[in-house]
């Protein structure tokens, strides 16, 4: 009996190590040797091991985003570096002087400006983002849709509320484009369409070369002081792209000065795209505020995530229970429960956790300080939002 046990187990190494020499290809090869492993393990971990796989897909399953984000720094390299421009800036100094100290040439007249925005519902963010720069603007072009990017019907909500924007009326180019209402299209198709059907209305609103076109989102605000200074220099390139500094929920929640989809061109008839991805490689610093997801309302935060062009990270349906929200808002931690997007381990670990409170007000959009009554839930300590 003996023998017979270690003739057996003799054999099946014998068979182990005859597979395990063979000149297969390299992954044959694992997978034999992988087999020989297992042929050497006994019941208990045989148990285990059904126990474990089953667990690990589940937890795959639940947090798999939070895993490939995690591991981001080893399947995607970041992209190309932009040069960044230092920027100066004092409200004390001349336009000369300032042309001059970022070694560019100072104008006889301003050029003219054009501020293009795609609206969904932001009222607040964009009177902010109007008045900060109504004294530098000719043309405020906006257009709506009655479509959300993922392709839920929404009301005209700029048209609804156009009396709260009469100080731009006489320089307003407002349209609108009916929704294409696709079921399960990509939303950055219907994103496409309507920065299309913004170009036109750039060029309706009388654009002209060499006038000043800036294409961001209406939460990216470029500061005044920046705009006033691109109307006034010359020698800078034909497309600028904007170093903002980002914020989530309000402007109590400080992140990080890494926001630079924001830009400012140099008109090119033919040649000019509203797009908001990266069409330069180089980066103005510190020249105005991007503040994402910064409602008023819990209903205005499970709108976005809805009608959100990622909307896809809302996988659960208890990420839209608005005790849920206001909870998040006040711990300073994210909607979407995902881990940072960064490139490497260091940043992401970095940023791990709830983003610290911010205690400052200073350098933020005029009109935000101005009304800061009617604008405390944009700033430090008041991070409970209306239900509503
Ligand atoms: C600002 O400029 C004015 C005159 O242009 C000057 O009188 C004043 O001292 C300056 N203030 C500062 C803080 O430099
Ligand atoms: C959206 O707008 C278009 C054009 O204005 C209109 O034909 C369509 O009925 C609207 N759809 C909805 C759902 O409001």
């Amino acid at each position: 009996m003996s023998d017979g046990y270690s003739y057996s187990s003799k054999k099946t190494d014998d068979i182990c190590e005859d597979v395990c020499a063979q000149d297969g290809s390299r992954a044959a090869k694992a997978l034999s040797r992988v087999r020989c492993l297992l042929r050497g393990l006994d019941f208990k971990t045989y148990i285990l091991f059904f126990t474990l796989v089953p667990l690990l897909i589940f937890g795959a399953y639940l947090h798999g985003q939070k895993l490939t984000y995690f591991l981001r720094p080893l399947w995607q390299s970041p992209p190309k570096p932009f040069h960044t421009l230092p920027h100066y800036h004092h409200v004390n100094v001349s336009m000369q002087t300032l042309c001059a100290l970022h070694g560019w040439t100072h104008r006889d007249t301003p050029r003219r400006v054009f501020d293009a925005v795609l609206f969904s519902n932001e009222v607040d963010m964009l009177t902010i983002r109007w008045k900060e720069l109504h004294p530098y603007v000719t043309q405020f072009v906006i257009l709506e849709s009655n479509s959300t990017f993922t392709g839920l019907a929404k009301p005209l909500v700029f048209a609804a509320n156009r009396e709260n924007f009469n100080f731009v009326e006489p320089r307003l180019t407002y349209g609108n484009v009916g929704g294409r209402f696709k079921r399960g299209e990509n939303p950055f198709v219907e994103e496409a369409y309507q920065r299309i059907a913004l170009d036109q209305l750039i060029r309706l609103a009388g654009i002209q070369e060499d006038d000043l076109l800036i294409m961001s989102d209406v939460d990216e605000i470029p500061s005044a002081h920046t705009i006033n200074l691109l109307r006034w220099c010359d020698g800078y390139p034909p497309v600028l792209h904007l170093q903002l500094k980002n914020y989530l929920y309000s402007f109590e929640y400080y992140v990080d000065s890494k926001s630079w989809r924001g830009s400012v061109h140099r008109y090119k008839p033919g040649k000019t795209r509203y797009a908001h991805f990266r069409q330069g490689d180089v980066l103005l610093a510190d020249s105005g505020w991007h503040c994402s997801f910064c409602f008023r309302r819990i209903s205005e935060f499970v709108f976005k995530m809805k009608a959100y062009s990622h909307n896809d990270r809302v996988r659960f349906s208890h990420y839209l229970n608005p005790k849920r929200i206001q909870d998040v808002i006040c711990r300073g931690t994210d909607l979407f429960d995902m881990i940072p997007e960064e490139y490497t381990f260091r940043e992401i670990i970095g940023k791990l956790g709830p983003i610290p409170r911010s205690y400052s007000a200073v350098h933020l959009p005029s009109h935000l300080i101005e009304k800061a009554e009617s604008y405390k839930y944009l700033l430090p300590g008041n991070c409970v939002r209306e239900s509503g």
